[in-house]
């Protein structure tokens, strides 16, 4: 088993060629992300230039949260959202650490009434994260969630169970945080919702949920103190840029570990957001496998070749199960799992669809934080390979637009 995070091209198609021929436009890209000059670049040096005071007031206010409630209930959309969901999935929760939930991820009133019940029997904390503070979203289970706390605690103690992280100086919910007195964080103004897992959107939820972020950090460290790229992340970019080229539009990413689920809706927003413009980019889709087999394992084998095909491999399970019984008697889950992914992989391969698999030794916080930057960076490669801006996101801004027209 290797100590890194591999890419593995072999069933991609492409030829190693094919990929060289890309290094001059990746290493430029990679210039400007390095240069300090584009904006909405400070996630690519943030786990370089750790501010230790940050993280130990973070894993401090987590303490204090971990000792008021039982419920930690978060709330924000998109980028104030996914990168934690993705994380404390991944990781698991520790068992002394409240359930973290998550709302305002929607509009529905029958997933928020059943939240707002379930807050009724619990001690809650509520976090609220927004960087623009205007959200719909955001704002709507904010203002709901809040008014059950105040009914529940009176004013001043619900105060002491509010946490927002929200932009230092801009938007409603600063003005408010400010005028209320709640604690809160900043989301740095040079890195954009999608991008600031890394930073207390993410970080917060996460060490309430009792993951290791000293460790998350490390991981993200070690990827960036890698700036020439001798990882492998250049290789997925210059590979998902030319399978574009090649006529290939979506990229249907897959697991073979439930818990990756949320991992892979960050992945989905963090390219689609960044790479879905101007008539360009890859659709990211999600499959779950083994269970998507048995709905989609048909189309994948033999339907339109609009696809290719990225493997999570999580190359070392913690714990293993043995079938005692019947024809599969002695094998373990993890073979089987193993082996289901191979089969796979050659049958779909060999059918034409190129294949790109991304081995990672283990699903820890250091391996997390590590898969956090090279996809941030494959991400942001490969939208400036594309052409466009990976960081900005008219098109959400235009339905924000028309979506607050009609309320
Ligand atoms: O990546 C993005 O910019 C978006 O997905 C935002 O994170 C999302 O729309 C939520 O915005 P805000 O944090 O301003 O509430």
């Amino acid at each position: 088993m290797s100590m890194e995070i591999k890419v593995d091209l072999s069933k991609s198609g492409l030829t190693m060629e094919e990929i060289r021929q890309k290094k001059l436009e990746i290493d430029t890209a990679l210039e400007r992300l390095w240069s300090g000059k584009e904006t909405f670049t400070g996630w690519v040096k943030l786990p370089l230039q750790q501010d230790k005071n940050e993280m130990e007031r973070i894993l401090n206010v987590s303490d204090i949260i971990r000792q008021q409630c039982e419920l930690f209930i978060v709330i924000g959309i998109g980028g104030s959202y996914l990168g934690a969901k993705a994380a404390i999935d991944a990781l698991g929760k520790a068992p002394d650490a409240p359930e973290v939930k998550f709302a305002g991820i929607n509009l529905s009133a029958t997933y928020h009434a059943r939240l707002l019940e379930e807050m009724a029997a619990k001690e809650v904390c509520l976090c609220v994260i927004s960087k623009s503070g205007t959200t719909v979203e955001t704002t709507a289970a904010f203002n709901i969630f809040k008014e059950a706390l105040i009914k529940k605690y009176g004013k001043a103690e619900a105060v002491k169970r509010i946490y927002a992280i929200t932009d230092a100086e801009n938007g409603a919910l600063r003005e408010e945080t400010e005028r209320e007195g709640y604690t809160s964080f900043v989301i740095p103004s040079d890195i954009g919702g999608r991008y600031s897992v890394l930073t207390p959107v993410g970080l917060l939820p996460i060490a309430v949920a009792g993951a290791d972020i000293r460790s998350l950090m490390e991981g993200a460290e070690v990827m960036a103190a890698s700036p020439d790229w001798d990882f492998d992340g250049p290789d997925y970019a210059a590979a998902r840029y030319l399978l574009l080229q090649k006529g290939k539009s979506v990229e249907a990413i897959q697991h073979y570990e439930p818990d990756l689920k949320y991992f892979v809706e960050w992945i989905k927003q963090l390219f689609g957001e960044s790479e879905g413009k101007e008539g360009t980019g890859l659709f990211p889709a999600g499959l779950e496998l083994t269970a998507d087999l048995h709905s989609m394992g048909q189309f994948l084998q033999q339907g339109s070749p609009i696809f290719f095909e990225t493997v999570l491999n999580i190359e070392q399970s913690p714990v293993d199960l043995t079938v005692p019984e019947g024809p599969l008697k002695g094998k373990t889950m993890t073979q089987l799992n193993r082996a289901a992914m191979k089969g796979v992989i050659e049958a779909h391969s060999s059918a034409g669809t190129p294949v790109i698999r991304i081995d990672i030794p283990k699903l820890d916080a250091f391996y997390y934080g590590q898969l956090i930057y090279f996809f941030e960076t494959t991400c942001a490669v490969t939208a400036m390979l594309m052409g466009v801006n990976p960081f900005d996101q008219p098109g959400v801004e235009a339905y924000k637009k028309e979506m607050k027209k009609e309320i």
